[in-house]
């Protein structure tokens, strides 16, 4: 199946922090692969910022270097490379400062009507005085649109610091705060699987879901982040923002329309839901882990060059949506680094048959589960009981009904878009629906706090969890409390 490919309007894109990991890593191969698919039109401009000085020609070296690190070899094409590197240019600007926003202003030129996004890929204390200057120097009109990367604020106080810095300079339907987590199509098929179907909406709520599990697993570990991950933890770095997102389309109500608000309006109602975890019930409720070391492999206090830090890279916890579709409904959470394999699935685990006809051959009969894995090889599971073949009786096994979209959509999984090439489309294109509103962004702290606060309070040291296992022993007895169990952390495990 060949997708449709509608080209945005030209436009000018600044990305400022343009020397920086995450521009080379993900914003500029997105934007390659965009142009290849013909979505970029002709006339489209990049204007890439940062502090040090470079000529446009070698600014766009590093550019080549970075694509040809970050783009499978197979995409690399040299008449496209050349079309790519003449649409980008370098401007030095210091964002505290004066230096290169008259050249930036004059490259950008005066044209009315053309849409103007500013990327912000920079750390948050830039995120105020960038906003200031583009406005103030007249460089941002009345159309253009900020893009912020996370970690958006430390808590719910530095947010809305935040949120008031850029609210001063640009409206909140100009300003896109990305969590990359809404771009990855299979968070988006969540959306399409739930409201395009009628199938599941009868059953999901808690009179038919037993519990929901949402895991997002990693193999690696901070891999030379150390430094930013050691103040900010999983918690921060992971559930505040991609887990409770994950959490909020899961659980929230169908919007009235597939708009930025009404769905944004949604997964608000969903955090303000979230029963709050009180300080005594912290231990009960969330489980943190930190990963040692292993055989060739560093600890994370050697990571993070601290030998007493007490940052959690691994997390567990028991979340309660309280509204009528929920009550009663545990969500577990799980996020970490280092464990057995890469794996970020949502699974929601559906009631016992009320009555098995079965009998005693009908031991071992599981309860329904619906398996969204999110990645890699994204699909669909749904774990359904059926008969053993052969004669002897009725004798039931369950079994997996499986889609993986790859297969069924007849292209192959590399060609699943990176999020960041969708998220980057819908800024030129003015969509705002996949991306945090401010207010979204602040609940989700103003839950996620109290949690952090009360370890603190408490005293209360992360577990030490194996490379390459399932993160700490008390993550497995939360759920064996409740008398369930989590599902295997493995590769291709369904
Ligand atoms: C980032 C976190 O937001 O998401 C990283 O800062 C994490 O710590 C990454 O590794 C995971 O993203 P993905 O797309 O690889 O699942």
């Amino acid at each position: 199946m060949v997708s449709r490919i509608i080209p945005v309007d030209p436009f000018d894109l600044v990305i400022f922090g343009a020397t920086g990991d995450l521009a080379h890593r993900k914003i500029l191969p997105a934007l390659y692969r965009r142009l290849a698919t013909g979505q970029i039109p002709e006339g489209a401009r990049i204007h890439c910022a940062a502090r040090s000085d470079f000529d446009d020609d070698g600014y766009r070296k590093t550019v080549e270097a970075a694509l040809r690190r970050f783009v499978p070899a197979r995409e690399m094409d040299g008449a496209l490379l050349g079309r790519f590197l003449e649409m980008i240019s370098y401007v030095a600007v210091d964002a505290t400062g004066e230096g290169g926003w008259a050249v930036l202003k004059s490259r950008l030129g005066s044209e009315a009507g053309r849409v103007r996004v500013f990327y912000l890929s920079v750390g948050p204390s830039l995120f105020g005085s960038i906003a200031a200057r583009l406005t103030e120097t007249g460089i941002a009109d009345e159309a253009s649109r900020i893009v912020v990367e996370k970690p958006f604020g430390h808590d719910q106080a530095s947010a809305a610091a935040l949120n008031t810095q850029l609210l001063r300079c640009f409206e909140e339907n100009r300003i896109y705060r990305i969590d990359h987590y809404l771009g990855k199509e299979t968070v988006q098929n969540l959306m399409a699987i739930r409201f395009a179907n009628a199938l599941f909406e009868p059953l999901w709520n808690s009179r038919h879901v037993d519990h929901v599990q949402i895991t997002v697993a990693e193999s690696i570990g901070v891999e030379g982040r150390g430094d930013y991950y050691d103040r900010s933890g999983a918690m921060r770095d992971m559930v505040q923002n991609h887990l409770m997102q994950l959490l909020c389309l899961t659980a929230m109500e169908p919007p009235a329309r597939f708009e930025p608000d009404a769905v944004r309006d949604e997964k608000l109602k969903v955090i303000r839901a979230l029963e709050p975890i009180e300080r005594a019930q912290v231990k009960q409720l969330t489980v943190r882990g930190q990963y040692r070391g292993g055989k060739d492999l560093t600890s994370y206090h050697e990571d993070c060059g601290d030998p007493s830090s007490a940052t959690e890279t691994f997390i567990a916890l028991t979340a309660h949506v309280s509204n009528w579709r929920w009550s009663g409904t545990p969500f577990y959470l799980r996020t970490g680094k280092r464990l057995r394999a890469r794996m970020s699935e949502i699974s929601l685990h559906f009631k016992d048959a009320p009555h098995s006809i079965f009998g005693a051959r009908g031991e071992g009969l599981h309860s329904n589960v619906l398996v969204i894995r999110l990645q890699p090889d994204e699909g669909i599971t749904l774990r359904i009981n059926i008969k053993e073949p052969g004669p002897g009786g009725m004798r039931l096994v369950e079994v997996p009904l499986d889609m993986t979209f790859a297969d069924a959509l007849g292209a192959s999984g590399e060609t699943i878009p990176d999020a960041y090439e969708r998220l980057i489309m819908d800024v030129v294109r003015g969509d705002q629906t996949l991306f945090m509103r401010g207010d979204e962004v602040e609940a989700a702290w103003a839950w996620a706090d109290p949690i952090i606060e009360a370890w603190e309070h408490q005293n209360l040291k992360p577990q030490a969890y194996d490379s390459g296992g399932s993160g700490p022993e008390d993550a497995l007895m939360m759920l064996h409390r409740d008398h369930r169990r989590w599902r295997e952390i493995a590769g291709q495990e369904r």
